[in-house]
C-alpha cells in the first residue's frame, strides 16, 4: 500500500478511494495535492464498485430512462435527466479508477492524466447532483444503471478502454452536452445550461487526451480509425459515439482528422 504525504497523493491510493470508498463524499472528494506514481501496484479488476447504500446499481430495467427533449421543459424531469447523468459521471469516474488499478503498467504519464480527468468527473457529478436536488431529486433518490460501468469486463489492455470510453462515450457526449444545454436553455434552465457547456467544454479536452493516447500506443502502420474500430466490443460500435445530431467542431478542437470525422460521421447506426 502506497503513502500520500502532505504535498503529493499517491496515484493508486486515490483510485481505491475513488473506486472502492462507500462514502459518496470521499468517492468525489477533490485531491488537492499534485500527483505521483511511484507505487502503482499489482493490476486489480474490481467487478463492482463501493458505492453508499443509497446508490447502488439497479436491476436491469428498473431505473428511470432519459426524458425526451420536449418533456425537459418540465422541472421534475429534468431533475431525472440531472440525476441519470450524475450516474453517468461517477460511473465515468469509477471506470477511470478501474483502469489505474487494472492497467498499473501503463505509462505514468497516462496515468497522471487520467487521475487529473478524474477530478473532472467528480465535479462534474457533483454539479449533476446539485441541480438534480435543487429540482427535487436528490442523489439516490431513484434507481440507477450501470451500463457505463459493465463496459470495463472488455478492458483488456488501455487501447480497449481508449476506445471504449473516451472515443465513444465522451466522443458521443460532446453532441448530447449541446443537445441538453438547448433543451436546458428551451425551458428557461441557465443554470442547468450552463452546467452543460461547462461539461461540453471540459468533455473536448478528455476526448483530446483518449485521441493522443490512442495514438501513442496503437499498432505501426494502423490509422485512427482502425485502433479505435479495432478495440471495440461489442456492443459498442462506431455509431455509440455520437449523438443524433453530429457536430464536427468540437471534433476537430479535439484534434479529430477529417478521414476519422468522415467516417465516424457516417457510421451505421444498425
Ligand atoms: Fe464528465
Ligand atoms: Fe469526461
Amino acid at each position: 500500500m502506497s503513502l500520500d504525504d502532505a504535498s503529493t497523493t499517491e496515484i493508486r491510493h486515490f483510485a481505491e478511494t475513488v473506486l472502492l470508498s462507500d462514502d459518496l463524499d470521499l468517492k468525489l472528494r477533490r485531491c488537492r495535492t499534485p500527483f505521483v506514481d511511484t507505487a502503482p501496484g499489482v493490476a486489480v479488476r474490481i467487478e463492482v464498485p463501493g458505492r453508499p447504500a443509497h446508490l447502488p446499481f439497479a436491476p436491469r430495467r428498473t431505473a428511470p430512462g432519459m426524458p425526451g427533449a420536449e418533456a425537459l421543459r418540465e422541472p421534475q424531469k429534468r431533475a431525472i435527466a440531472h440525476h441519470i447523468m450524475a450516474n453517468h459521471e461517477l460511473q465515468a469516474c469509477e471506470v477511470m479508477a478501474f483502469v489505474l488499478l487494472a492497467f498499473p503498467d501503463a505509462p505514468s504519464a497516462f496515468r497522471e492524466g487520467l487521475a487529473r480527468i478524474i477530478d473532472d468527473e467528480q465535479r462534474h457529478t457533483r454539479m449533476h447532483a446539485e441541480r438534480a436536488a435543487a429540482l427535487g431529486q436528490p442523489f439516490g433518490s431513484l434507481p440507477v444503471n450501470c451500463y457505463i460501468w459493465k463496459q470495463t469486463t472488455s478492458y483488456q489492455s488501455v487501447l480497449d478502454y481508449l476506445a471504449g470510453l473516451p472515443l465513444t462515450f465522451e466522443n458521443a457526449n460532446l453532441d448530447h452536452t449541446i443537445e441538453f444545454e438547448a433543451a436546458f436553455l428551451a425551458a428557461g434552465d441557465e443554470r442547468g445550461a450552463a452546467v452543460m457547456r461547462r461539461i461540453h467544454e471540459d468533455e473536448i479536452e478528455h476526448v483530446r487526451f483518449g485521441l493522443e493516447w490512442l495514438r501513442k500506443l496503437k499498432g505501426a502502420g494502423q490509422s485512427d480509425w482502425e485502433a479505435f474500430a479495432g478495440h471495440l466490443h461489442w456492443p459498442m460500435r462506431p455509431a455509440k459515439a455520437k449523438g443524433d445530431t453530429f457536430h464536427r467542431g468540437p471534433r476537430v478542437e479535439a484534434g479529430m482528422d477529417s478521414d476519422f470525422l468522415d467516417r465516424l460521421e457516417h457510421a451505421p447506426f444498425e
